[in-house]
């Protein structure tokens, strides 16, 4: 049997949070209606975020309120706080996310507080989410570039990774918020990490602002990561570091994986559905 790679899709998340225009609720959970035909374990619904900071997923509650769940299938979103964990549950996800950045810069632009002080919002949440058993994945942001502070420094990557691990997220996902990463700063940072965590632990989040997520993505499964986050259609950006590209295509992906014989359980066909409708919400072609 064919050696599987699990395809974390963000696309409603990651692939929406960046676009200009508003875009119809009912066409937010009809996208994420088509992606749970695709064969997804994990799909990123949407970010229980401040409203004035990031406008696009303010009706965060009603997009997870309207969805059809699938069973079988996890419905993810981001809490950055505590405040956001409670809005998470209310609505009904299976797991969140919260996200801290290995540079300042961009923590600071991104979340309003330093690295340290994002940890002490992520306690409550970690301490809330065991008690209520829902998992919890952690972001570190900006593992190779920074938009603020420039090159960021592996160990600053793995430390970051390693307290968000001992905090209790279960799995860390490593985030080229620029896409500025290459084979070589992506496989640098990640042999840092993987002195500290084992490869099922991480997650490659691979924006693909230069070409290079694929091969970002070659370099990872070489050391040993079978899980990436990916964007149906290659939506999204980041509204905090300018000039960043969406996430890597879902479809992409997949076809890529297919051709070195690995599997990922997605329909190529439902797929190319999800993606098609995906690009015909982007603003910009
Ligand atoms: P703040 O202004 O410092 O927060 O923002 P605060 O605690 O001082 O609260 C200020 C106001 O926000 C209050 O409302 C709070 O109630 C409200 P007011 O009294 O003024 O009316 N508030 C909230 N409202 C709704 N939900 C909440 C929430 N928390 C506070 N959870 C905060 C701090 C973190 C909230 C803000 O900076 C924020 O929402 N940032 C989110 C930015 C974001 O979503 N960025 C994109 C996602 S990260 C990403 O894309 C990277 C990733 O893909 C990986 C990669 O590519 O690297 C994950
Ligand atoms: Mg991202």
């Amino acid at each position: 049997m064919a050696d599987h790679v699990t395809l974390y899709e963000v696309g409603p998340r990651d692939g929406l949070q960046n676009e200009a225009r508003p875009i119809a609720t009912p066409d937010k959970i009809r996208l994420v209606d088509q992606l749970s035909d695709c064969g997804f374990s994990h799909i990123e619904v949407t970010s229980f975020v401040s409203p004035k900071w990031v406008p696009q997923l303010a009706d965060a509650a009603e997009v997870m309120a309207g969805i059809t769940r699938r069973p079988g299938v996890c419905y993810a979103a981001l809490t950055p706080n505590l405040q956001g964990f409670e809005h998470a549950l209310a609505a009904g996800a299976d797991e969140v996310a919260v996200f801290a950045s290995a540079s300042e810069g961009f923590s600071q632009r991104n979340i309003n507080c330093s690295v340290a002080e994002s940890l002490d919002r992520f306690r409550p949440v970690l301490a809330q989410a065991a008690e209520k058993s829902i998992p919890v994945r952690g972001y570190v942001s900006c593992v190779t570039d920074c938009p603020y502070d420039g090159p960021v420094a592996p160990g600053a990557v793995a430390d970051l990774a390693a307290a968000l691990a001992a905090m209790g997220c279960q799995r860390i996902s490593l985030g080229d918020t620029l896409g500025a990463g290459t084979p070589e700063t992506i496989g640098r940072m990640l042999k840092a990490v993987l002195e500290r965590l084992p490869a099922d632990r991480l997650a490659g989040h691979y924006h693909d602002t230069r070409g290079l997520a694929l091969q970002n993505i070659a370099t990872s499964l070489d050391l040993g990561l079978r899980v990436f986050d990916t964007s149906v259609g290659g939506l999204g950006g980041c509204p905090y570091a300018p000039g960043a590209k969406g996430n890597v295509a879902t479809e992409t992906v997949a076809a890529f994986l297919q051709s070195q014989g690995l599997a990922t359980g997605l329909d190529p066909d439902r797929l190319a559905g999800a993606a098609s409708f995906a690009r015909s919400l982007r603003s910009a072609p």
